[in-house]
């Protein structure tokens, strides 16, 4: 596999065009940012961590049914994955009340909900992704009625996946973000990333954050807690 032009660079990951038209090397880097772009920092060892983190979790979801881009681990912080038409909306489910949420709402941390929520964000910085309903997102043409139930659908599933993947670990799954696109026959697909910069987890005895707010709320030591999940769950680093 060939690499060729850089496609796109994100905030934290890179996307190069490979030879192959329907495959795409992401490169995860060390990059970490904050408050839609405004805190920037480099952190040793985080692309390797989250590009191994992302390919572990992508393979537990593939095995339990849900389509995946990821196809295969090509070096430290290097993954080649199928290219995919990507969706521009972001798909949160919470667990318990943290973040935005707690800021919205008015609501403490840590509440317990007696069942998931799920919200919709635009992928816009500009805008500070603002949340989003079903019908913005169809008024606007960005998913279909369909494509839209299909990545409720598929976000409830990872979560019972996952929620149950880091319980086994010790850690609750408090909240998440996941990103969908089409394949080339139109099927909707998982793409983006998993890893503890797109998720909260918290250790189930002692509620410590392991996962990005550690870098949002300047707590430190964020990779070495982002090893410690990886390690706990068995990721090979
Ligand atoms: O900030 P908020 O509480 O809405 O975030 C909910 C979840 O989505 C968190 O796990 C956060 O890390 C993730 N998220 C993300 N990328 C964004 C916004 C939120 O990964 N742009």
């Amino acid at each position: 596999m060939e690499k060729r032009a850089e496609l796109y660079r994100g905030k934290a990951k890179t996307v190069y065009t490979t030879d192959d038209p329907n495959l795409l090397i992401l490169q995860f880097r060390n990059d970490t940012s904050a408050f839609d772009g405004e805190r920037i920092d480099q952190l040793a060892r985080k692309g390797m961590v989250n590009n191994k983190f992302n390919h572990f979790i992508m393979n537990k979801l593939e095995a339990a049914g849900i389509p995946t881009q990821v196809e295969a681990l090509l070096s430290d912080e290097e993954s080649l994955v199928k290219k995919l038409d990507m969706i521009p909306v972001e798909c949160v489910v919470r667990n318990r009340a943290a973040g935005s949420l707690v800021r919205r709402l008015g609501v403490e941390e840590g509440k317990v909900f007696d069942k998931p929520t799920f919200e919709f964000f635009l992928k816009n910085d500009a805008l500070h992704d603002p949340m989003v309903n079903e019908y913005h997102i169809e008024a606007f043409g960005w998913a279909t009625a369909e494509q839209i139930a299909g990545m409720k659908q598929l976000t409830f599933k990872v979560n019972e996946v996952l929620k149950a993947l880091f319980d086994d670990a010790g850690l609750v799954l408090v909240d998440f973000k996941l990103e969908f696109g089409l394949d080339a026959d139109g099927n909707i697909v998982l793409g983006d990333e998993f890893s503890p910069d797109g998720c909260r987890l918290w250790d189930k005895e002692t509620n410590e954050k392991m996962d990005k707010d550690r870098f949002r709320q300047g707590l430190g030591g964020v990779v070495e807690a982002y090893e410690a999940v990886a390690n706990r769950l068995g990721v090979p680093l």
